[in-house]
């Protein structure tokens, strides 16, 4: 069964959105025919309502063609409220909660695939704390436990269903940036090695991306906002799994056209998956 996802991530909803983006590709959707659209965080620039709202807006538009899975990247959490606070950080995610949903880190089944998240935008937490102050908040870091969860998942899941990680920060070093997403990355390299993962979906990195992490394969998305990386077009990702291979296809703005284009395509073997470890 070939299952196909239409990755986004970095929306940015707030000044730094690229609407007439964000536009063509809602009006591209239906002829995409995804099976699940994937937004990989970072969908806000503030976390504010009303960018919240326009986040909203953008999953529903994409409802109507198919299933839709979100999760918060550092810029939709609030963290100011409750920094390095131990008690009480719900509050941090309250807004995203109210409007783009009660479960920041679902479970969604389609056929042919299980997609479930790691939540690593914890705001300023002791986990991603950073000697370098610029990174204070916009770090991530992937907790064990979350890692044990979502290896449960996909253990539970039938073999052949293709299993689908998403995490906001990047996992894999920017090419560009020469930026790591995660704090302790050696380790939360380990760990997503060994989380059961066939396709790990990420962004945060402002650069798009196609690689591998020992048997699991990295789709990371671009920016729908002004700020790509290096002044780069926008662009999202369409991942395809297939039975034994997956193909990364790069759609970047045309801007004379304005319209996305399909550019680049990477192909990878689907390997065996890392036998089941404890996380490290
Ligand atoms: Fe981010």
């Amino acid at each position: 069964m070939t299952v196909q996802i239409l990755h986004v991530a970095d929306l940015h909803f707030g000044c730094a959105a690229a609407v007439d983006q964000v536009e063509a590709l809602e009006a591209m959707i239906p002829d995409l025919r995804p099976d699940v659209v994937v937004a990989a965080g970072d969908l806000c620039q503030r976390g504010r309502h009303g960018e919240m709202q326009r986040a909203r807006a953008f999953l529903r538009v994409a409802a109507q063609t198919a299933p839709t899975y979100a999760l918060p990247g550092n810029h939709d959490v609030r963290w100011w409220r409750r920094p390095l606070a131990p008690f009480g950080r719900g509050a941090i995610y309250e807004t995203y909660r109210r409007y783009l949903g009660p479960d920041l880190t679902p479970t969604l089944e389609v056929s042919g695939a299980v997609i479930a998240g790691v939540l690593t935008a914890h705001g300023l937490a002791w986990g991603s704390l950073t000697w370098r102050a610029r990174d204070l908040s916009v770090i991530g870091h992937l907790p064990r436990a979350e890692c044990q969860r979502v290896r449960a998942i996909f253990t539970a899941t039938a073999p052949e269903t293709a299993r689908v990680l998403v995490v906001h920060h990047n996992v894999l070093r920017g090419e560009l940036s020469g930026r790591m997403g995660l704090a302790r990355w050696r380790q939360a390299q380990r760990r997503i090695a060994t989380i059961g993962a066939d396709v790990v979906l990420c962004g945060h990195d402002h650069q798009e991306a196609a690689d591998t992490l020992g048997s699991v394969i990295v789709s990371t998305a671009g920016t729908l906002s002004t700020r790509a990386r290096g002044a780069r077009p926008g662009s999202f990702n369409f991942v395809t799994i297939e039975p034994s291979a997956v193909q990364i296809t790069f759609f970047r703005w045309d801007a004379e056209r304005h319209r996305f284009q399909p550019s680049d395509t990477f192909a990878f073997a689907r390997g065996a998956r890392a036998a089941a470890a404890p996380v490290p």
